[in-house]
């Protein structure tokens, strides 16, 4: 367990040292060997105030610091005991700040690093992914492995040593009633442990369960708000979310309880062990500090009792842990290794330099993994630099696919795209650099209108004049001089103040921001009025020429001025040719233009 916990850590956090693993330990060492002191100190004390044979020769040991009679002995010698465990004290808190400022940190950028890892995931693997599980690995499944397991392991090796060495100062002390001790307490333990234990796993996993459940019946609340009112399944999506909350309290109770309960039953086996070695000390006829001894065990077994409940607990939660261990393994094996994207190996440190040139797919077959239909066929296309093509065809005929494949977000399955000869796959983030991207479907974060249009760019980075042409360009200024506070209006992360075809300009605007070698417009104004449509056309029209256009559009007039027309069918192109080529080869085409809308 503990080195599949490692390799988890090496995988996350491939930068984070492990040497302070071993100051860990060497801190649990010096806390527990202060508890020790702290109890072999009881022993002098006892003796002097049970006036036990050997008491003498302790005040004569303390004669020399000025300490005479067993009243000043005791005073001074409780004094002792009192400063060293005050020491443990404040040395354990401290310890423990250090751990746990340690392990969150770790957790969190843990947390960090496997966003970025899904962020990084090919496109095709992210579309199998569901929000439950996602959010459940980010929060839930990362404290579980790091709060849970790290740190509970942390804490175990503590009292564990703390344990073994208050034993080892116990059977110095008297071996016969530490053997006695061992036996009542370690039974108990050992029988509480094994009973406990698949109890603890069990609600590890429902845990888990309910963590992801959670996310099922909430997301669709926030991201389905209007389907989810206008079909009256509120109280359906509630009721789901109450019984997921149902379920966790249970479990949570559960868990909580089987941590507690043992400690009831250790106290009495406490009071059983301390009888137990008053018998053991009387059999083996050794009754001449009996009290002493007593009083020292008791004193330990006040001592220890906290030391041995904390261990339960930490050993169920990190047994209720391992879910989330197993969690995020099996989410780590389907994410890639390391980071793809960021950097291209001709980076030298400038930032991506943009793909130029003819754009070429070559033979490109596509597969979605999980399928066995081919939803690409044997596409050779070649768009040359700067001139712009309309991919047209009926719904589900591929045309959005091969976008994705153009854009380098699916690999083909066969085959390859290459741009000014370079294989795309080969430099991701210089042909991203090169790319404008408007999709049907444009995201928006909880942003202003700017912060939306100059995505992810950095706020003192933004380059104002570049904002207001991409805006005029997108034929926004009339929005933009609507708007409350203009460009600085916070939109929303569901754009609610937004039409669709605004949010379409919007995806628009944000695409010619960033200057593009290459605009690909996927049905990207379908939601516009003929007019502001109309007026589109003609921004594009003025771009035609100095950046290369591919697009996917529905509407006549958009088409008609394209340099060429691709024809798709079922995954495969059919006819390449200017408009009047493809609609004299094409009956198919003839027939949608002559109803006035291509696809
Ligand atoms: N994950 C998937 N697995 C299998 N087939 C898929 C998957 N996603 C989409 N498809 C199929 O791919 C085909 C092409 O879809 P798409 O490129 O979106 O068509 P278009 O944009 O031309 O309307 C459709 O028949 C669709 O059903
Ligand atoms: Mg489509």
């Amino acid at each position: 367990m503990i080195r599949r916990l490692l390799r988890v850590h090496d995988q996350l956090l491939p930068s984070e040292g492990k040497a302070w693993l071993v100051w860990a330990v060497l801190g649990s060492l010096v806390v527990a060997l202060l508890d020790m002191v702290g109890i072999a100190a009881m022993m002098p004390l006892m003796l002097v105030a049970t006036r036990a044979p050997g008491h003498e020769s302790v005040l004569d040991r303390l004669a020399p610091f000025g300490v005479h009679g067993v009243g000043a002995g005791i005073v001074v010698l409780a004094a002792a005991v009192g400063g060293v465990f005050l020491l443990k004290t404040v040395a354990a808190i401290m310890f423990r700040w250090w751990l746990l400022g340690r392990t969150s940190r770790l957790e969190g950028l843990a947390a960090a690093n496997m966003l970025e890892r899904y962020a990084e995931a090919p496109y095709v693997v992210h579309r199998t992914r569901s929000n439950a599980q996602m959010n459940r690995q980010l929060d839930f499944s990362m404290s579980q492995v790091f709060g849970g397991l790290l740190n509970g392991y942390l804490m175990i090796t503590v009292d564990a040593l703390t344990l073994i060495l208050a034993t080892v100062v116990l059977a110095w002390i008297s071996p016969v009633g530490t053997v006695a001790a061992v036996v009542v307490l370690g039974g108990v333990l050992a029988v509480i442990q094994l009973v406990l234990r698949s109890h603890q796993r069990r609600i590890g996993r429902e845990l888990s369960d309910v963590a992801a459940e959670q996310w099922n019946a909430r997301i669709p609340v926030v991201e389905g708000f209007r389907d989810v009112r206008l079909t009256t399944s509120v109280p359906f999506f509630t009721q789901q979310f109450r019984e997921t909350r149902a379920r966790q309290a249970r479990a949570v109770r559960k868990l909580s309880i089987l941590s507690e309960a043992p400690r009831y039953l250790l106290e009495v086996a406490m009071v059983v062990g301390i009888g137990a070695i008053a018998a053991a000390i009387q059999l083996m006829g050794d009754t001449g500090q009996m009290i002493a001894i007593l009083g020292v065990f008791t004193a330990a077994a006040g001592r220890m009792l906290p030391t041995l409940n904390r261990l339960g607990a930490n050993l169920g939660e990190a047994r209720a842990a391992t879910v989330g261990l197993e969690e995020t393994e099996s989410t780590l094996a389907a994410l890639p290794a390391a980071v793809t994207t960021h950097h291209s190996p001709q980076d030298d440190g400038s930032g991506p330099a943009p793909l130029q040139g003819d754009i070429e797919l070559q033979g490109v077959g596509f597969r979605f993994p999980d399928s066995r239909d081919w939803t690409l066929r044997g596409v050779n296309l070649r768009i040359p630099e700067g001139s712009t093509v309309a991919l047209v065809g009926s719904s589900g005929a591929g045309k959005s696919t091969v976008l994705d494949v153009l854009l380098g977000l699916f690999a083909p399955t066969e085959g390859r795209v290459m741009c000014g000869g370079q294989d795309i796959a080969a430099r991701p983030a210089d042909w991203h650099r090169s790319l404008g991207v408007v999709s049907q479907d444009v995201f928006l974060i909880n942003s202003s209108l700017r912060r939306n249009v100059a995505f992810g760019v950095p706020e003192g980075e933004i380059d104002d004049e570049r904002l207001a042409r991409a805006l005029h360009s997108a034929q926004l200024d009339d929005l933009v001089a609507d708007l409350p506070e203009g460009a600085e209006t916070v939109l929303g992360e569901r754009g609610i103040r937004i039409s669709g075809g605004q949010r379409q300009r919007i995806g628009i605007a944000r695409a010619l921001y960033r200057e593009p070698k290459v605009l690909i417009l996927d049905e990207a104004t379908s939601a516009l009025d003929n007019l502001t449509e109309k007026k589109l056309s003609m921004t594009l029209e003025e771009l035609a020429g100095r950046l290369t256009i591919v697009m996917v559009a529905h509407r006549l007039s958009t088409v008609r001025s394209a340099d060429t027309i691709v024809f798709m069918d079922q995954g495969e192109v059919t006819d390449v040719g200017t408009f009047e080529e493809v609609r004299r080869s094409n009956e198919h085409f003839a027939q949608l233009v002559a109803l006035g809308r291509v696809g």
